[in-house]
């Protein structure tokens, strides 16, 4: 049986030139900058950011933008090389967010967008996070989070890989969720203060549009009133000075 991580690996590789269509359109690209400006605005704009599970580099260049410095690993080398053609200022590392080939206080800030969910040990990451961040460094994650809504997801990727639907990311890769609780526990555990714990995400990328309009207008009050309907969990914490 393939390891789950070769089989993350593996696929990213084979939809690496692909992938960025996802976000190319009005959906795709409301719903990366939605869940990326939770991320910006928690992080420092200054300052040597580095970006877990960084992909084709979407969350790099935006970060960039601001003035900071970034960096960004990722599994896939295939992802890697997308990143490094985005972003050719930045420097780009194929590894494994769990073991980070960097020194201890190396970064101000840490990000991982749309990554937590595949980790196989959320723990050790979490403590590595930790080591490379410098004192007083901020970290902000955001993925799919544990609610009724995302429940039945796991099922219908491991659907979807049996109908071999063309699909980047509905692939049966024994994902796990997270709910609040569980947050705040991995996060103190690691070590981390100042954790905040938010839900976002109401416009789904893959509701047709006029659905996605109208979800898009209402998601702010969603967010803010109906977090229970919002199906990602975003999570900023900071290493102790
Ligand atoms: C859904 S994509 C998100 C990419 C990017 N963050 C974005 O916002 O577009 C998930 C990415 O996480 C990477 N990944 C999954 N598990 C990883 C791990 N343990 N360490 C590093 N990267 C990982 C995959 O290769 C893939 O590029």
């Amino acid at each position: 049986m393939i390891h789950r991580q070769e089989k993350i690996r593996e696929h990213y590789d084979m939809v690496a030139d692909t992938y960025d269509h996802h976000y190319d359109h009005y959906r795709g690209r409301n719903y990366h900058t939605h869940i990326s400006n939770f991320l910006i605005r928690a992080l420092p704009e200054q300052g040597d950011l580095l970006d877990i599970g960084c992909g084709t580099g979407l969350f790099v260049e935006k970060y960039i933008r601001h003035g900071g410095t970034a960096a960004g690993l990722d599994i896939s080398r295939k992802m890697v090389e997308q990143a490094r053609r985005r972003c050719p200022g930045c420097e780009f590392t194929v590894g494994n967010g769990e073991n980070l080939p960097f020194c201890d206080s190396s970064f101000d800030s840490v990000s991982s967008l749309l990554v937590f969910s595949y980790v196989k040990r959320p723990e050790t990451m979490l403590g590595e996070v930790y080591r490379v961040l410098r004192p007083g460094g901020a970290v902000a994650i955001c993925t799919l989070g544990k609610k009724l809504l995302t429940r039945g997801i796991p099922a219908l990727y491991q659907i979807s890989e049996k109908m071999k639907v063309n699909h980047v990311v509905m692939k049966d890769f024994g994902e796990y969720y997270y709910n609040e609780e569980e947050m705040n526990a991995l996060f103190s555990s690691a070590g981390f203060t100042d954790i905040a714990i938010r839900w976002c995400s109401f416009a789904h990328i893959d509701m047709i549009d006029p659905l996605f309009h109208l979800a898009s207008r209402i998601e702010p009050f969603v967010e803010k009133r109906v977090p229970q309907l919002a199906y990602n969990i975003f999570v900023s914490a900071r290493k102790p000075e």
